[in-house]
């Protein structure tokens, strides 16, 4: 399964190679079956160093995307014996200042999703340290050049590549021969780990990092990237020009390097959006459609006026030598979406749904005005809330509610002396609580609770009332920790009871799915699971999906548009602000740092104005969601 040089052609069923990007680019569907091609690579390239007797030097990298890649190799180690006894290890780069002790650092990191589960020798670990003193890091950083020279350089470098373009900390201006060295974090990257260290505040400012001179000495360069967010960088990287603003792109000058991407990461190159600007394609029905849409909008004409000039000035000759004329695609496209339109999503009789919140403020923030419209059109809606989200709670907003309880005892509970104690202790922990220090048991509960009761306060506008919530606290959140643990029996049994016990006719799943590690994803897949389950019992609810808080589908994508009234979007609004906690400045705002409530109604004005565009009805706005269809 694995390539011999990282710039050949290797394709697996279920990847793409994309010829057109000017780093050779491998496209998987799933972020596990990258994992697996990218491991074996690794695996392929220990084993034939061991047969010639001597080290594989291995340049690694930390951060959420390799995290699959590591649990293969583990796997591999534990049932195919894969040996790691002759592999000798560099990482990239490390937070400075930073005890290499610290939860927060790159030797923990590593220790805890590498190397304490195989048999890498410790002397062959290399990671830049964390502690050094400023005056002593010029030195260490000449010697940590000088240590991977000794061993001749490195084999294999594997890569993620972060937001602001950088590959190990090699921010925007970062020269193509920098070499190991400390360096400033750009903003963009700071917000982008804030979720790891409780905060933006605790982020460390500077970093020891390789250079990019150093990374293009390796002999081989494999980076990869996952999730949407990553798209745009992945485009500039593999696509546009070489330049110090995105360090990703010097890639473009080794011959060896090679970009392996999930779907949601591709998804800007001009071979995945628009395919039929490159050469041939297969044609589907759901690419017609895509082309079709982005031709309209391009030429700024609604569907129906499009004419044959259009298609032959902007590549889709294709799609007229396949259909003779075009007005048999154009009527076609623009009846899917019309057809898609739907004011009652559930229809008229009284249905039973399920909405599925991954986090507390889910419903409301994706799908709040359907869940109004279905409400108010009679049906029996139920919410369940997958998890409790308390990890997004600041402490601040724990102490005011607790001193809210304090002062409420001590008002009318005066005499209970050992709680208003116990009250005061809570505060007091809070007050002296350092920057990334984990919570305890109960003040994850405490937060969990005060987005129970924002999450009742929100269903009750939406026109859910609490008999009908149902807080599920699937145990793989349980961690009180960014990262999570993977989905079990447990998760999926408690969503498949709540399927049986109401029996629904249509359920409602948050489908952006293209984080890998998100919670978003575990939840669908423990719903698709649990579906699975009772299916053979006899349950089988229409199953539609809604994109979570950040985006939404692309025209083409959407199976059922929901017009929403001005009435309507402000009631939505007014749900959001219930959930007070994550007003404001929410803790995990990621890339786009405006409040919820303002990107839901852009996202949701924006889609009515698109189809306004493409010649359909004026609506205020509309909210979409796509059918299951056995992927996501
Ligand atoms: C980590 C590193 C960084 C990350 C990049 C992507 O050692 O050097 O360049 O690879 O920030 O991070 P994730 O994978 O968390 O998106």
């Amino acid at each position: 399964m694995a390539i011999d040089t990282a710039r050949s052609v290797h394709v697996t069923p279920k990847s793409k190679f994309v010829r057109h990007t000017k780093i050779p680019t491998l496209i998987f569907e799933t972020s596990s079956e990258l994992a697996k091609h990218v491991a074996n690579i690794v695996a392929d390239l220990i084993r034939s160093k061991i047969k010639e007797d001597v080290p594989a030097i291995l340049g690694l990298p930390t951060g959420s995307t390799p995290l699959g890649v590591y649990r293969e190799l583990i796997r591999m180690h534990r049932e195919e014996q894969l040996d790691f006894s002759n592999v000798v290890t560099f990482n990239l780069d490390e937070y400075w200042p930073m005890d290499p002790d610290s939860i927060h650092s790159y030797h923990t990191f590593m220790r805890e999703n590498f190397f304490d589960h195989v048999n890498v020798k410790p002397e062959n670990i290399h990671i830049p340290r964390g502690d050094i003193a400023a005056d002593d890091v010029d030195t260490f950083c000449e010697e940590y050049e000088r240590t991977i020279e000794k061993f001749g350089g490195l084999d294999l470098q594997l890569l993620g590549i972060g937001r602001s373009g950088h590959i190990g900390f090699n921010e925007p201006g970062s020269a193509r021969n920098s070499l190991t060295r400390l360096v400033n974090l750009d903003p963009v990257t700071r917000r982008d780990a804030a979720s790891g260290f409780f905060g933006e505040d605790n982020v460390p400012h500077h970093a020891i990092t390789m250079g990019v001179g150093s990374i293009l000495s390796a002999k081989k360069i494999i980076i990869m990237a996952l999730g949407e967010h990553k798209a745009p960088v992945v485009k500039r990287a593999a696509e546009q020009e070489v330049t110090d603003e995105v360090s990703a792109s010097f890639l473009q000058t080794h011959t060896q390097s090679q970009f392996v991407v999930d779907h949601a990461a591709a998804a800007e190159l001009t071979a995945v959006k628009t395919p039929w600007i490159v050469g041939n394609i297969e044609w589907t029905p759901l690419l017609e459609k895509k082309a079709v849409i982005w031709l309209s909008l391009q030429v700024g004409k609604p569907l129906l006026k499009l004419e044959t000039e259009d298609f032959l000035h902007h590549h889709l000759h294709q799609l007229i030598q396949k259909y003779e004329s075009i007005s048999q695609i154009r009527q076609r496209v623009f009846d899917s979406l019309l057809d898609g339109i739907s004011t009652r999503p559930a229809g008229t009789d009284r249905k039973k749904v399920i909405v599925f919140s991954p986090h507390p403020d889910d419903d409301v923030i994706s799908m709040g005005g359907t869940l109004i419209t279905l409400a108010d059109q009679g049906h029996e809606v139920y919410i369940a809330y997958m998890t409790s989200g308390n990890i997004a709670v600041f402490d601040h907003d724990a102490l005011r509610h607790i001193d809210f309880v304090h002062e409420f005892h001590k008002l009318f509970h005066p005499d209970d002396q050992g709680f208003l104690q116990h009250l005061e202790d809570l505060k007091e922990s809070i007050e002296s609580k350092h920057a990334g220090d984990l919570d305890t048991q109960e003040m994850l509960g405490i937060k969990g609770l005060i987005r129970k009761t924002e999450a009742t306060a929100g269903a009750e506008v939406a026109g859910v009332s609490e008999e009908f919530l149902r807080f599920l606290d699937l145990p793989f959140y349980r961690t009180g920790q960014v990262s999570k643990k993977p989905i079990g029996e447990e998760d999926i049994e408690i969503v498949a009871d709540l399927l049986r016990e109401v029996g629904p006719d249509q359920i409602y799943v948050a489908g952006d799915l293209s984080d890998p590690h998100g919670t978003h994803r575990v939840c669908a897949e423990a719903i698709i699971n649990a579906v699975n389950v009772v299916a053979n019992e006899g349950i089988s609810p229409e199953f539609w999906m809604y994109r979570g808080a950040w985006e939404e589908y692309e025209p083409h994508e959407i199976e059922r548009a929901v017009p929403l009234s001005p009435e309507v979007v402000l009631k939505k609004r007014e749900a959001i602000f219930k959930h007070e906690s994550q007003k404001d400045s929410a803790f995990y705002p990621g890339s786009d740092k405006r409040e919820f409530w303002v990107r839901a109604e852009d996202r949701t004005r924006n889609t009515a104005k698109v189809y306004n565009q493409l010649g359909l009805p004026e609506y205020f706005a509309i909210e979409a969601f796509k059918q299951y269809h056995g992927e996501i």
